[in-house]
């Protein structure tokens, strides 16, 4: 069995690829940093004899997606999307830059990448597509409403998944983070 973890260098992303390094499964380490990622696969090697590659992925390089999921060595029987990106609100309410960042990183390119990996796994009639969102969706804060808006977009998109493949044996879990 093999996860695909997508943005591995977050603290949750490395805790996620140890569990399941664990467990046993093989592990596909995907992010931007690869220097972080190979020291990461290395441990990961060591401490649970187990195969680790690793993938450059930038979840805002949506023309890059379909690619970089059809180079992966094996599909993965398990795909975390755990990249995110919190943001400055005081700076986004006045920068849209900032404001842009926060939604395309945290809506955009997860939706990007997991309509790529949703077809694949509705086609093989298994698998499991698990996002990490927040209850920042669920309410909208005044220190973090843009980020939270993005996080709500992004639970809205997995419920909505999760009906979908519910048909074809997929199963699509949102963990709703409050840390
Ligand atoms: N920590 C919390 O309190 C909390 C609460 C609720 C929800 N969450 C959610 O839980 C997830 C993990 O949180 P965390 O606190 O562990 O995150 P974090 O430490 O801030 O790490 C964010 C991760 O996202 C990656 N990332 C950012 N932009 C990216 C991009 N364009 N392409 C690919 N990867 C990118 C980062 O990679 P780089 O190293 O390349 O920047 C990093 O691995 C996030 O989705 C976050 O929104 C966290």
């Amino acid at each position: 069995m093999t996860i695909l973890i997508l943005g591995s260098t977050s603290d949750i992303g490395m805790s996620i690829a140890q569990i399941f390094a664990a467990k046993g499964f093989s592990i596909q380490l995907a992010g931007r940093n690869l220097k972080n990622q190979e020291i990461v696969a290395n441990d990961l090697r060591i401490r649970y004899n187990t195969e680790v590659e690793t993938y450059f992925f930038d979840a805002i390089n949506y023309n890059s997606h379909l690619n970089f999921y059809q180079k992966l060595a094996s599909k993965p029987d398990i795909a975390v999307c755990v990249f995110g990106y919190l943001g400055e609100q005081s700076t986004a309410q006045q920068n849209w830059e900032e404001t842009e960042k926060i939604i395309d990183i945290n809506y955009k390119g997860a939706v990007s990448i997991l309509n790529i990996i949703a077809d694949d796994f509705e086609k093989r009639k298994s698998g499991t597509i698990i996002g990490i969102s927040s209850v920042a969706g669920d309410r909208g804060r005044m220190s973090n409403y843009i980020y939270g808006s993005a996080k709500a977009a992004f639970s809205a998109y997995l419920s909505g998944l999760r009906n979908r493949l519910f048909h074809s044996n997929v199963h699509v879990v949102t963990v709703n983070l409050d840390l």
